[in-house]
């Protein structure tokens, strides 16, 4: 289907993420971007000037006339499974922007339609596209770090997204923590149990949306290795994003948010600079993460983050969020589904 070691390509969403997308998408090779869609056709047709391909209003239209090889979905979750599923009849390939969807059955019932369809799907995961978390799954992988005994990961963003975002995002936990869940069953495997500490401590607006601002995750892993999930909407300073793996033979540690290496000494004061957002801290990854998409449509290969794993990071979600609402640890698998 693909044409000549091209990707026909559509970015559906243009927002945040799907003008990053398809900024990204007109300078990669191999990818032709020939459409973008959002239903504020200021938004559509502002972008789609920028970068010289079609616009559209209805995401359906874009798929139906522009012969698409592959769509990214970077749309509110809610409208995640039926743009897959829209994409997945027409059979064009999708990369989707996390969260894969807050309802569990619907999920798996959408990837079961991805299945029989033969499309592949890929979940915007890119953490796992980040150089340096990148190296510390291959030295763990090689057994470098031994047996690990600890997982700690950090998510902080200076400020929180606008209210609309909040209200469509699920919560802080399907927003947020789920990319450091994904971080987790990746680098250190799967997860059985989850406690949940979080709060709402900047605005009442998180109470009035049923969220929080603040969230802290202890999670078990299968192996009995032991992890802690941190993140904040409020952080204030700026954005960051580390990790660090205690293991028996070696401990690793990636500083999650400096920008640039030197440092500026002056009488009573020492700074560096610090990232401001997750563009900043991500904006290599994200290329990586379209790269590796376009080389599983055009290639045999499956995508390395599929639907299954976009499905075991929401059931990490649901058990975050239940030991939240309880009060007690909860065991992954009582999630049911
Ligand atoms: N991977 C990451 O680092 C990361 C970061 C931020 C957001 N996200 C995810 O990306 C997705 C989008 O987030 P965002 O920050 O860009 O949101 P946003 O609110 O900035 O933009 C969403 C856009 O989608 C458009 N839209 C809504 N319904 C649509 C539909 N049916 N068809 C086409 N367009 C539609 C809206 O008009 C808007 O322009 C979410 O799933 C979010 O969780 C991922």
């Amino acid at each position: 289907m693909t044409r000549g070691g091209s990707v026909r390509l559509g970015v559906a969403g243009l927002g945040r993420m799907g003008v990053r997308h398809a900024r990204n998408a007109a300078a990669t090779r191999r990818v032709e971007l020939v459409a973008v869609a959002d239903p504020d056709e200021a938004r559509a047709r502002s972008v789609a000037a920028e970068l010289g391909v079609a616009a559209h209003t209805s995401v359906d239209r874009m798929v139906g006339q522009e012969q698409l090889d592959a769509l990214v979905v970077a749309t509110p979750p809610p409208t995640h499974l039926p743009l897959v599923e829209l994409a997945a009849r027409q059979g064009v390939h999708v990369l989707c922007e996390k969260p894969l969807s807050h309802d569990g059955p619907a999920a798996a019932a959408t990837l079961a339609l991805v299945e029989t369809a033969g499309i592949k799907l890929q979940i915007g995961f890119q953490m796992r596209f980040d150089a340096d978390f990148m190296e510390l799954a291959e030295m763990i992988a090689a057994g470098r770090l031994g047996r690990v005994f600890q997982f700690r990961a950090s998510l902080r963003d200076a400020t929180p997204p606008p209210r609309d975002y909040l209200a469509a995002s699920g919560g802080y936990f399907w927003d947020g923590a789920i990319h450091l869940f994904d971080l987790a069953r990746w680098l250190v495997g799967e997860i059985v149990e989850v406690a949940s500490f979080a709060a709402v401590l900047s605005d009442p607006l998180f109470e009035e949306l049923g969220d929080v601002d603040n969230a802290m995750v202890v999670l078990r892993f299968d192996s009995g290795a032991l992890g802690l999930v941190e993140t904040s909407r409020v952080a204030g300073y700026g954005f960051e994003s580390g990790i660090e793996i205690l293991g028996e033979r070696a401990t690793c540690r990636v500083p999650g948010g400096r920008a640039g290496g030197v440092d500026v000494y002056e009488p009573g004061e020492v700074s560096s600079r610090h990232m401001v957002d997750f563009l900043e801290r991500f904006g290599p990854a994200y290329p990586r993460e379209l790269d590796g998409f376009v080389d599983c449509v055009l290639g045999d290969e499956s995508p390395r983050i599929g639907g299954a794993d976009g499905l075991a990071a929401m059931r990490i979600c649901a058990a975050a969020v239940a030991s939240h609402r309880t009060g007690r640890s909860t065991s992954v698998a009582s999630v049911g589904w």
